[in-house]
């Protein structure tokens, strides 16, 4: 059976709305600290709630909305949460609810990875089905496939989604499609299963290992992370453990086509700079400089860059998550630049909003034909989801005279305070609350 979920698009309506208001043209000069990765934090906080003793500390959580967004569910189901700046604490061991269904809930995409965490520890969840960005249909088809071949009965019933087992039996498990939360949602399940669990064709993302880790540190035993097999010995329980996210991959690729957009000279530190590579390749293939170090990736840059194409692939290809920055950066670059998007199918919303700045863009399905021009302009443009709103951050940051970006809300649910960490680079931009 196939089940196709829609993802419901909610912007906050509980406070003053607040925009991003940018003077363009400037270069940018200095450098920029990336945070804890956003999809491996929202992995690894449910994964902590699969400890059944010991208490969890996890530091380089990064403070976005969708963390605090996911600390409120978690603290619904019982369990206790404290914050230090990037180090949440988590005890598990008072966790009494297995039902997640408050607004939260809806709000976020990564909310389905409690159903695997639950059934894990418990056999048993009730979690009402997820929200996150309106980028195309999201079925969660791969990870009831899994979870049901680990013995779970699953049933969909008033926008809840419940599944229960026995016990949960290891098993060969092949994913139809490479997905990154079937992955990381079926390996969570399977942790405590008995038995060993195969997952083939499974995703190869950094934050696929970094919560492969994670689980292996609570007391899991997971091989393979990181390659498109992976096996789990099931064991019997899972301890509290200290562990620190791996910087995000996103955030980073973001800060480097700014870079290259607008000129100058940036520093990104805090980056694993393998994970860059798809995104270094085709900056030095535009004719950025681009210098890796151990731990940070320098990117120098002039006018005059040269368009390329651009395919989005699962991981070591060019991310999904990167491509709207990237469509700003390519209106702007000389000659003609294509993106096929392989991945979501309504990733180009953003592309009417370049287009009201004087971007020249055809879009053609799953193919984004972007002929450069010299400037763009100025204008009212609104972020429609997530990365959308860091493309229009970085379309603002290089066009002719004001921007003014609204519907931060997705913004500030995946990139800290980027108005300060521009403004630190001597970019103009301001957030104002209306
Ligand atoms: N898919 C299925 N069936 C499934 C699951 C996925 O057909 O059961 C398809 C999807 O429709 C899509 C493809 O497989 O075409 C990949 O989806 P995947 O499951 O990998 O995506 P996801 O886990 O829902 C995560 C990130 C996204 C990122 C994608 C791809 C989180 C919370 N979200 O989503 O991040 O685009 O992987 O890398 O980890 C973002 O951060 O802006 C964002 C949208």
């Amino acid at each position: 059976m196939t089940y196709v979920l829609y993802i419901k698009n909610i912007v906050r309506m509980d406070k003053a709305m607040d925009k991003l208001v940018i003077k363009g043209g400037k270069e940018l000069f200095g450098s920029v600290d990336i945070g804890g990765a956003k999809n491996a934090a929202v992995a690894i906080l449910p994964a902590a709630i699969m400890a059944s003793k010991d208490i969890c500390v996890i530091e380089n959580i990064p403070q976005i909305e969708d963390i605090e967004c996911e600390e409120r569910i978690i603290e619904s189901l019982g369990c206790k949460i404290t914050r230090i700046k990037n180090s949440v604490t988590i005890d598990s061991t008072s966790l009494n609810n297995l039902n997640a269904n408050t607004e939260d809930v809806r709000k976020m995409r990564a909310s389905y990875y409690l159903i695997g965490a639950l059934l894990g520890r418990f056999k048993k969840a009730r979690v009402e089905l997820p929200g996150g960005c309106a980028i195309g249909v999201r079925p969660i088809d791969q990870h009831i496939k899994g979870f049901e071949a680990l013995g779970a009965k699953v049933t969909i019933e008033h926008g809840t989604i419940s599944v229960e087992a026995e016990n949960l039996i290891g098993t060969n498990i092949y994913f139809d499609v490479v997905s990154v939360g079937a992955t990381i949602n079926v390996m969570l399940a399977a942790t405590l299963a008995e038995g060993t669990t195969v997952l083939e064709n499974a995703a190869k993302e950094p934050h696929v290992v970094d919560v492969a880790n994670f689980l292996n540190t609570m007391g899991a035993n997971i091989k393979g992370a990181g390659t498109d097999v992976i096996k789990i010995v099931g064991v019997d329980q899972l301890s509290g453990c200290s562990y620190s996210v791996i910087p995000d991959q996103i955030e980073a690729g973001t800060y480097m086509i700014a870079a290259a957009a607008c000129g100058g000279d940036v520093t990104v530190n805090n980056v694993i700079p393998k994970h860059l590579e798809s995104i270094s390749a085709k900056l030095l293939e535009m004719g950025a400089e681009v210098i890796e170090n151990d731990d940070s990736i320098t990117v120098k840059s002039a006018k005059g860059l040269k368009g390329v194409n651009i395919k989005t692939l699962p991981y070591p290809g060019f991310p999904t998550d990167v491509q709207q920055p990237m469509s700003a950066l390519l209106c702007v670059a000389n000659g003609r630049s294509m993106i096929n998007e392989s991945i979501w199918e309504s990733r180009f919303k953003h592309i009417d909003e370049l287009k009201k700045m004087g971007a020249a863009v055809k879009v053609e399905g799953r193919v984004a034909i972007i002929d450069g021009v010299e400037r763009l302009t100025g204008a009212i443009v609104t972020a429609t989801d997530l990365r959308a709103g860091a493309a229009m951050v970085i379309a603002g940051l290089i066009a002719d005279g004001v921007t003014e970006v609204t519907n931060i809300e997705h913004i500030d649910r995946g990139y800290p305070h980027i108005e300060n960490k521009f403004k630190a680079l001597g970019a103009d931009i301001v957030r104002v609350s209306y």
